[in-house]
């Protein structure tokens, strides 16, 4: 059930690669609250092409930007306001990717050029989206703003490996941000009980989620 929640407010929403994106959620769910708004991902994701069906479903132009690309990133916001008619009233920043994780490297042992790419995908481009939205004044007055962490930025998750560290960064980009743009940062967590560590490997192994 919809209920025009966002009716008027213009969007730019990354990172919707395939229906298990949460970002392709989040599209369609702000569709039908009556948002407009632009879809963006890496060109080379646009390869896949499945981003030109939620492109249909929710009547959106589709605008390649590379998140590490300041020039991209300063195209994709030009651009966005040209196509959406104004300033930009939510941004939503659902990029993440590490090619440690991907390639199963144990966090004692990470690959340092993997290293510094995931920081630059999956943080630093939160500090570029932002500070190219700051220089060029396009968010509304009373915009969101929303990046996606995960618990493993304050507690020891070890699969979670380098992108433990890189959410850790991408946290402190929105707050420090948030206190440079005047933009409200609440960093909203439940501690069910935890104190240093989220799970442990022998926890995981005794639940059966993964093998000793
Ligand atoms: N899925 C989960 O359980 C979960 C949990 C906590 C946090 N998150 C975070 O949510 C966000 C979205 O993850 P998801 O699960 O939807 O996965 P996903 O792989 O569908 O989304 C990640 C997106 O990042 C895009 N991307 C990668 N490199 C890029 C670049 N250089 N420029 C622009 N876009 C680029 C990918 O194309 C992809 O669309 C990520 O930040 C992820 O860390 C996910």
């Amino acid at each position: 059930m919809a209920y025009n929640l966002l009716k008027g407010k213009r969007g730019i929403i990354t990172g919707a690669l395939d229906s298990n994106s949460i970002a392709w959620k989040v599209a369609e769910k702000a569709h039908e609250e009556g948002a407009t708004f632009v879809l963006t991902n890496a060109p080379i994701a646009m390869r896949m092409g499945e981003i030109n069906a939620l492109a249909e479903k929710t009547n959106s132009k589709i605008i390649p930007a590379d998140a590490t690309s300041v020039e991209e990133l300063t195209n994709l916001f030009t651009q966005s306001q040209e196509i959406l008619g104004g300033k930009i009233d939510f941004v939503l920043h659902s990029i993440g990717m590490s090619v440690n994780i991907r390639k199963k490297i144990a966090y004692p042992e990470l690959n340092y050029d993997y290293y510094a790419k995931g920081v630059d995908v999956s943080a630093m481009s939160l500090h570029k989206m932002l500070s190219v939205a700051y220089k060029m004044d396009a968010l509304n007055d009373h915009a969101s703003v929303v990046a996606l962490s995960y618990a493993a930025a304050q507690r020891t998750y070890p699969f979670y490996t380098d992108m433990a560290d890189i959410k850790a960064l991408l946290e402190s980009i929105a707050r420090s941000f948030g206190y440079h743009y005047g933009l409200t940062m609440q960093n909203l967590f439940h501690d069910g009980g935890y104190s240093t560590t989220g799970v442990s490997d022998l926890i995981m192994q005794k639940s059966g989620i993964t093998e000793a």
